[in-house]
Order: C-alpha cells, then structure tokens, then sequence
C-alpha cells in the first residue's frame, strides 16, 4: 500500500520559491491500477518520483507498506527500492555506457540472478526488440528505449512499478504491447500499478484515475467504462513465459536514477 498524507512540495527555481504539490492525500491498496492525468505541468512526475522515494516532500508523510520513507537514509530508501518499486522514467534514464541487454540485466544481476544475460534477453524480445539487444542507448530510437526502459523496470517483478508515460513515445501498435505487458503484471502477480499518462485509452484500463491540476488532486474516480482484466483474453505475451515461477516477489530493481 501507498499512502501520502498531506503531502506538499516547494522548489526553488530562479531565486524564487515555487509550489510544485499541495495538499496531497492519497492511498492506493495494493494490486490496485491507478492512472494519474492532469496537463502538463501539474506535477504528475514530481508525485510519482515522492512515491518512490526519489525525493523528499517538503510537508508531509510517505508510507509504503506502513513505513514512513520521507525519513529514511539515502542507502536505507535504495534498499526499499530495490525490494518493492519497479520505474519507467519519463526520459527512460538508461545507462549510456551500457547496450540494451546489459541495461536490463543490471537489477537482474543486482538481485543475484545467475541467468541474468539469457532473462534480460527474454525480456528484451517479450518487448519487441530481440534484434537491438547489442545497441546503445544512442543507437536506440525514443520508442525503443523506452521498451528497454519498461523490460527493465519489469526485470525483477517488483509489488509496485510506478511508470511515467510509459506509452509516451511510442506508435499504437508498440504501445499497446506495452500495456499489455503492464496488465499482464497486474494479472498474473498482483502487481500495484501506478501510470502518469496522457493517453486516455490506458488511463480508461485502470481500476481508478487521479487527476491533478496545479500541483493539487481534481479528482478521484472509476473510469465510466474500466474493464475487467481478470476474464480478458489481453495479454499477447504470458508473463510465465517471460518471468520464471519461482523467483522471489521481492527482487531488486535499478535503484538510482540513472
Ligand atoms: N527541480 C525543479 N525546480 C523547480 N521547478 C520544477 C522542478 N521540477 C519540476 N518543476 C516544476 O514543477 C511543475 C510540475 O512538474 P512535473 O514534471 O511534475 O509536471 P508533469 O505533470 O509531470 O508535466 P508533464 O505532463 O509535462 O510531464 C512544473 O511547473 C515544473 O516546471
Ligand atoms: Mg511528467
């Protein structure tokens, strides 16, 4: 479970105090789905980087699982991270010096995974993209770093994975494997999904939308015509074949930035 109390938000931009968050109460049960909109600029990406511990509120609490991470050391919140929170980067956050492959295989190999290679590679082609596994980050499109920031945010099938328009760059057809990769998680492992999106087809997917304006929650709502994921045939990839039974739910994830 992710609850925020009262959770505010103040940055200092040119010499001026800037409110970024205000007010925000929120709790999100576990294995819930949650779409976060709002315009640009309403502090969807400040509100997903405070869930996970990527930085600190100015006022306010942060309790994953009942524990308050808005007073944890830096080591202490990486190690939360790597156990419970899968994140898509809205610009991917990929490391340079790495190829497709090894990217994904970082958290795998964090988590002492000993078939890192040969996982990140299902991973990979589960993604679409078995024939760039060898390329940099450079030498990958927008969309396709993307997917290999998605394949790795799912390495290690975290409880949470906070995602940041995760369909954001990419064409219909990529996008929609991705969300069924997302779904899939939801479906087969109880994963708590939380996704900042301006698309209102996925936003329609989840079980609840959030909407922000101004740093401040709008609105809280089922989506009018949400479906049910538990009867629907949705995923064109089982996740059994992708992620093997007996790995352990608490695996690492890339725990910095970058
Ligand atoms: N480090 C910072 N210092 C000052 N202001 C910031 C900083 N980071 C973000 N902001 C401001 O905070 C506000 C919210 O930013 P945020 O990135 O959370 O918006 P968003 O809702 O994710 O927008 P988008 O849909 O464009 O991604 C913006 O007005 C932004 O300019
Ligand atoms: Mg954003």
């Amino acid at each position: 479970m992710i609850s925020l109390k009262n959770v505010s938000m103040v940055l200092t931009a040119a010499g001026r105090s800037v409110r970024i968050l205000e007010g925000i109460s929120l709790v999100i049960p576990a294995k819930q789905m949650v779409a976060i909109v709002g315009p640009s600029g309403s502090g969807k990406s400040t509100l997903l980087g405070l869930m996970a511990g990527l930085d600190r509120p100015t006022t306010g609490s942060i309790e994953l699982d009942g524990q308050d991470i808005t007073t944890l050391s830096e080591s202490r919140m990486a190690h939360v991270r790597r156990e419970k929170i899968g994140y898509i980067f809205q610009s991917f956050h990929l490391i340079p010096t790495l190829t497709a492959i090894e990217n994904v295989a970082v958290p795998l190999e964090l988590s002492g995974e000993r078939q890192a290679g040969m996982r990140a590679a299902e991973l990979l082609t589960a993604v679409g993209l078995s024939d760039r596994m060898g390329h940099y980050p450079v030498q990958l499109s927008g969309g396709e770093q993307q997917r290999v920031a998605v394949a790795r945010a799912f390495a290690c099938r975290p409880p949470i994975l906070l995602a940041d328009e995760p369909t954001g760059n990419l064409d219909s057809t990529t996008g929609a494997s991705v969300i069924d990769l997302l779904l899939s998680l939801h479906r087969d492992y109880g994963t708590t999904l939380v996704l900042v999106t301006h698309d209102p087809t996925l936003a329609a997917l989840m079980q609840r939308v959030v909407s922000m304006r101004d740093g401040c929650l709008e609105s809280d709502t089922l989506p009018s015509y949400s479906i049910v994921i538990d009867e629907s045939p949705i995923a064109a990839t089982p996740l059994d074949q992708v992620f093997s039974p007996d790995r352990a739910s608490s695996d690492a994830i890339p725990e910095s930035r970058s």
